[in-house]
């Protein structure tokens, strides 16, 4: 089969190589997925780059590639479901082992695979990661029904999801995004649009009730004038000490910090994917790359200009 590799951390364009490599055979409790989509993350790049190298177990020569779709090939001993042929989408947990989805092929245990529509597969590749990050910032954000929400950087992949999930919940949202990013917030029909590069803070409308940051630029003078009393602040990356403090000074401040740290949740899936079948979410995916492109779509999210989500066509 054919996959994406790199054998040093490095930047993607000059360490990923696109090589032929044995089929992986699924083990006890294992599936073997034919992928047909894998969804672009700066994890993806991050992981290369080995900006992680601490945190997780991927270590060169390794793969890249954490969500995927596609068709279930062959089942390993002791797994009866899903059967061969049924359409799924998955995850790679790269705390637990090295991520792969940019390849034709791919082992992952059965619980981390879901049954999707044929017709949603394409859309159910972006899920995993961007659309569970979304739902666990709203619930650190403890965000209730008519609450008033802030999403910092909505015009990318978790802050496009953020939108909408909040918007599930009953949440009554304004955007931010650069100039560029203005259509994205347009289409996900937002309460109020700010452009953050034009607009001052004290002019976005605040206090909120939550502020979702997921762009992690926001400073402490800007929290403050943001959120009201008793208000909720989570940002996408978490940074030390506050990563350690934050949940002991919680309980002391009068607004609440969080730092996001993706739990690779089924049943978080689970619901994202009874939403997408309903029409009640849709990831807004604005590039779609051919497999010999995905160095390209990987470059792209590093510039951080993405719109949306970015899939790659692997078979
Ligand atoms: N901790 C975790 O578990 C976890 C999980 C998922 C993601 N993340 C992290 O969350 C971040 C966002 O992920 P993503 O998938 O949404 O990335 P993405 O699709 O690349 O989107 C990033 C967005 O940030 C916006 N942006 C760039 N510079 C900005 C600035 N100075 N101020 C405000 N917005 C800015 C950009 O939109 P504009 O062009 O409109 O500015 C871009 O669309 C990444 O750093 C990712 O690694 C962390």
């Amino acid at each position: 089969m054919r996959a994406y590799r790199y054998d040093a951390y490095g930047p993607v364009s000059a360490v990923l190589r696109l090589v032929e490599t044995a089929q992986p055979r699924p083990g006890p409790g294992q599936v073997l997925v034919r992928v047909g989509y894998a969804s672009i993350n700066p994890l993806d790049w991050k992981l290369v780059e080995g900006e992680f190298r601490l945190i997780f177990k991927s270590k060169p020569p390794a793969g890249v590639g954490c969500e995927f779709s596609g068709l279930v090939e062959a089942l390993g001993s002791g797994v009866t479901a899903p059967p061969i042929g049924t359409p799924v989408v998955g995850f790679i947990d790269p705390a637990a082992r090295p991520p792969g989805a940019l390849q034709q092929f791919v082992v992952v245990d059965a619980k981390h695979v879901q049954q999707v529509d044929a017709a949603d597969l394409e859309a159910a590749c972006t899920l995993p990661v961007a659309g569970i990050s979304a739902l666990q910032m709203c619930r650190l954000a403890e965000l209730k029904s008519g609450q008033r929400v802030l999403v910092h950087g909505a015009g990318g992949g978790v802050g496009s999801f953020a939108v909408q999930v909040a918007k599930m919940l009953g949440g009554r949202v304004t955007a931010t995004s650069s100039r560029a990013n203005q259509p994205v917030l347009e289409s996900l029909g937002v309460e109020s649009r700010i452009d953050y590069t034009t607009q001052k803070v004290a002019a976005w409308g605040g206090p909120f009730n939550a502020v979702l940051d997921c762009s992690s630029t926001l400073g402490s003078a800007d929290i403050g004038t943001l959120l009201a009393a008793g208000g909720h602040y989570v940002r996408t990356l978490p940074a030390m000490p506050s990563l350690l403090l934050d949940p002991l000074l919680n309980p002391l401040r009068p607004v609440k910090r969080h730092a996001l740290r993706l739990k690779a949740n089924v049943d978080d899936l689970r619901t994202l994917l009874a939403w997408l079948r309903r029409g009640r979410i849709r990831p807004l995916i604005t590039q779609r790359f051919a497999f010999t492109e995905a160095v390209a779509a990987l470059e792209l999210s590093k510039s951080g200009r993405a719109h949306g989500k970015l899939v790659v066509q692997v078979q």
